[in-house]
């Protein structure tokens, strides 16, 4: 074999790896509860499971067997019905939808279909089909999805649905609060990672001040000490659109969160507790976290802050897939796929840190950033308007780094999320950062 057909073979089953790994969250996701659950409108913010099933297999039909193969609609009837844009989430569930046999029955045959396909498919010659772009697109389509429908799980009231065992403990963390990042260029984006969407692209250089960043993401016990103090009830803290917001909302805690006497409470998939003190804090919005981080001294890192953070090495001057370097990401990383339905301690994953020693900058809780979502000097839009650049512009915050609830395959360095500021239905935490003086 050549080494082009060595590599074609390695792609080849990478897609397959991936996309299997995704349609068995899936079908965890979508069997743990019965069919009336499936169809319920949980929340206003999210669509019934059972759209969402039905939306992996359109999309996958209409990226790869429609755009790739060149196939025929297998029902062009119900396209329209799994367009996210013709119908907001809170309508969805009034929609004809298929019902939840019908749904399972049409991925299974888009996938089966696809999986043919995938045999067959050259992974060169169209942009689509390049490394098994178009292969790769919708394994992340389809995982991003299973964090969805995992957020639909923990709005869900009702008895627990879902279980995983929980992470290892760690030792109390007792290294250094806060690392110094030195000043000067680095390389943001990518050019090269396969299967990077347009919103990672390309890579180009990048001047960053130098500045002080948390090496662990704010934990529960931090925040609620940002509470304790008032700072809900201090307008100081709060941009002019926060304290607006959180006034018309009463809003005086994560959400999720109750107060219990002298303690906190949380509801996390069903089940309630006490709030852990040394977990990063999860479901705050981003006018929380800048709020936070105003009471705190500090601010929230902006998005070239963190890439610089997360990929940077000092010692090669170049930029790395991952904190740990280039390797694809193992348990012994991050906290990353659902493996755990919580984020790990605050310290955990010593041998995820980056080379100026933070950690968790991938898995755990996606990291709110001080940056509107905007597109790299240089964007295109591929495939398609509708995934990145129609969400352009000042009203979205960008997220980095991934939660626990999101695979691999949806999660990089490069990687870009995106969110209104007063989401938290999202697993949404944030670390904080200050300007250092000189070098
Ligand atoms: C990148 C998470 C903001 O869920 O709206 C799923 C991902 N795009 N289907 C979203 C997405 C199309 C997207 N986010
Ligand atoms: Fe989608």
């Amino acid at each position: 074999m050549t080494d082009e057909t060595l590599d074609a073979e390695t792609l080849r089953t990478r897609a397959l790896t991936t996309l299997t790994t995704a349609r068995d969250r899936t079908t965890l996701l979508t069997s743990c509860v019965d069919d009336p659950d499936l169809t319920a409108q949980h929340s206003p913010l999210m669509s019934p499971l059972v759209w969402d099933l039905a939306h992996i297999g359109n999309q996958e039909e209409l990226w790869l067997l429609r755009a790739v193969a060149g196939r025929e609609a297998m029902r062009p009837e119900i396209d329209g019905l799994y367009d996210a844009f013709e119908h907001p989430r809170s309508e969805r569930p009034k929609l004809p939808l298929l019902p939840p046999a019908e749904a399972r029955q049409y991925a299974a045959e888009v996938r089966g279909r696809v999986l043919d396909l995938l045999e067959s498919t050259a992974f060169h010659g169209t942009r689509l089909t390049e490394a098994g772009f178009a292969f790769g697109m919708i394994a992340q389509h389809e995982q991003q999805h299973d964090e969805t429908m995992l957020i639909t799980h923990q709005l869900r009231k009702g008895p627990q649905a879902l279980t995983a065992p929980d992470p290892d403990p760690a030792p109390l963390f007792t290294g250094p609060a806060e690392v110094l990042v030195p000043g000067g260029p680095f390389m943001m984006g990518t050019s090269t990672e396969p299967w990077a969407l347009d919103n990672e692209r390309p890579a180009h250089r990048r001047e960053v001040a130098p500045f002080w960043i948390d090496t662990a993401p704010v934990t529960n016990e931090a925040y609620q000490e940002f509470i304790e103090d008032g700072g809900y009830r201090v307008d100081r803290w709060w941009s002019p659109a926060g304290w607006a917001h959180i006034r018309e909302h009463s809003i005086d805690a994560p959400l999720f969160w109750r107060r219990d006497g002298d303690q906190w409470l949380r509801r996390r998939f069903g089940v309630t507790e006490v709030v852990p003190p040394d977990e990063p804090v999860v479901h705050v919005s981003w006018y929380e976290a800048d709020a936070y981080a105003r009471w705190a001294g500090r601010r929230l890192p902006t998005e070239a802050e963190w890439e610089k953070a997360a990929r940077h090495d000092p010692t090669t001057d170049r930029s790395m897939r991952y904190p740990w370097g280039d390797a694809d990401p193992g348990p012994e990383h991050a906290n990353l796929g659902q493996r755990h339905l919580r984020p790990a301690p605050a310290g955990s994953y010593p041998e995820g840190e980056s080379p100026l020693g933070v950690r968790q900058l991938i898995g755990d809780v996606w990291e709110w950033t001080a940056s509107d979502f905007l597109p790299y000097p240089g964007f295109r839009a591929f495939p398609y308007k509708e995934y990145s650049e129609v969400f352009f512009g000042p009203e979205y915050k960008v997220l980095r780094g991934g939660s626990f609830a999101v695979d691999e395959v949806a999660c990089r360095g490069t990687f870009r999320n995106w969110d209104y500021p007063i989401r938290r239905q999202i697993f949404s935490g944030f670390r904080t950062a200050r300007s250092a003086e000189g070098v």
